[in-house]
């Protein structure tokens, strides 16, 4: 074979690969020239015939002729397998994909509207960290220095000063210690505790904290007043609310706070056990001793204690959602299982 007739070859080859319509056609361009019994090869082995003296010549235009048809090959496979996969995956037949609708989860849905009924009787939304310190989640809440709350085993502890927040209250010392009276803020937010997981605890949930001190006259009766509009707006027109004395450090006096059971109107089921009621909040008059501490963190006397009036109460929004949705665990709230989230959709 002369080097002109391996030229023509190689030409040849280049024309075929570029002709070739699909990758079936490509598959037997390179059989033929590059396959073990392809003309490639066929040719390599017949090198030993060519005159000694042409034979590097030829063996680089052989070389050549193998690289530029194996780069033609390729580059059109590649581009053919590219058309070809869109064509073939285009199936007009196959049924559309399903989204599932998305649904706003329960604990988002109790935040948001509790947010609103509040915002129409003036409060608005503040926020704190979940990352707290000492001062304002225990000690300006007059939590004695030794209380069990602050045990390793009930509270997660990051440094000896620094700590997740057990609870929302220490908000109020933020908003205290930042503006003068009157201040009227919910917060609701992520709180942290040492329980063990079951169907009505978990180490982390969520409070709404709210707080309302003012230098005109506030009583324990605009407290209840304001958590009755709350019950009736949150819960339907018939809930009711209920105060029993309680104890808790950052209030005096302190009251548990109740709603008639929304299912059977207080008559007694399953939900109130029997009682009518369901315990829903902590609340109370705001405690001197807070204010007194947020004045000397303060440096002045915004909230002397004989010249402001204030109440505060907080309550837990998973309790909430699931008393309002009949979720009798809490730990679907957290599982993120669609066919829970779109039931209550
Ligand atoms: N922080 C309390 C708790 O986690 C709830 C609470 C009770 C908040 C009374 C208040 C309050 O603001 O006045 O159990």
């Amino acid at each position: 074979m002369t080097l002109a007739e391996l030229d023509a070859q190689q030409a040849q080859s280049l024309g075929e690969v570029a002709a070739a319509a699909d990758a079936a056609a490509l598959e037997q361009v390179r059989i033929r020239y590059l396959g073990r019994n392809g003309s490639l090869p066929a040719i390599i082995k017949q090198m030993k015939d060519v005159p000694q003296a042409e034979r590097p010549e030829f063996g680089k235009h052989v070389q050549a002729w193998r690289m530029a048809l194996e780069g033609a090959l390729a580059e059109k496979v590649s581009g053919v397998g590219a058309v070809k996969k869109e064509e073939s995956t285009f199936d007009c037949t196959l049924p559309g994909r399903w989204f599932a609708p998305g649904a706003k989860h329960p604990v988002s849905r109790v935040i948001e509207e509790t947010a609103a009924i509040f915002s129409r009787l003036g409060f608005t939304v503040a926020d704190g960290p979940d990352i707290e310190n000492r001062f304002n989640n225990f000690t300006a809440l007059n939590t004695p220095a030794h209380h069990p709350s602050m045990d390793a085993s009930d509270t997660f502890w990051l440094t000896d000063n620094l700590l997740l927040r057990t609870q929302t209250s220490p908000v109020q010392i933020r908003m205290m210690t930042q503006y003068t009276p009157p201040v009227r803020i919910i917060t609701p937010g992520r709180t942290y505790r040492r329980d063990t997981t079951d169907a009505t605890h978990s180490a982390n949930f969520h409070q709404i904290e709210g707080l309302y001190v003012d230098t005109k006259p506030v009583s324990l009766a605009d407290l209840k007043s304001t958590l009755a509009y709350y019950a009736k707006e949150m819960m339907g027109s018939k809930a009711g609310v209920r105060f029993r004395p309680h104890f808790f450090p950052f209030t005096e006096p302190s009251v548990e706070v109740d709603f008639s059971c929304h299912v059977c109107g207080g008559k007694g089921c399953r939900v109130c056990k029997m009682s009518g009621w369901i315990e829903i909040a902590g609340a109370g008059m705001v405690d001197p001793r807070v204010y007194e501490h947020v004045n000397r963190a303060r440096g002045d006397r915004a909230y002397a204690p004989e010249a402001v009036y204030g109440y505060a109460f907080g309550f837990g929004v998973e309790r909430i959602a699931m008393i309002k949705y009949g979720i009798p665990d809490i730990r679907w709230l957290y599982e993120n299982d669609t066919r829970f989230l779109s039931q209550l959709a």
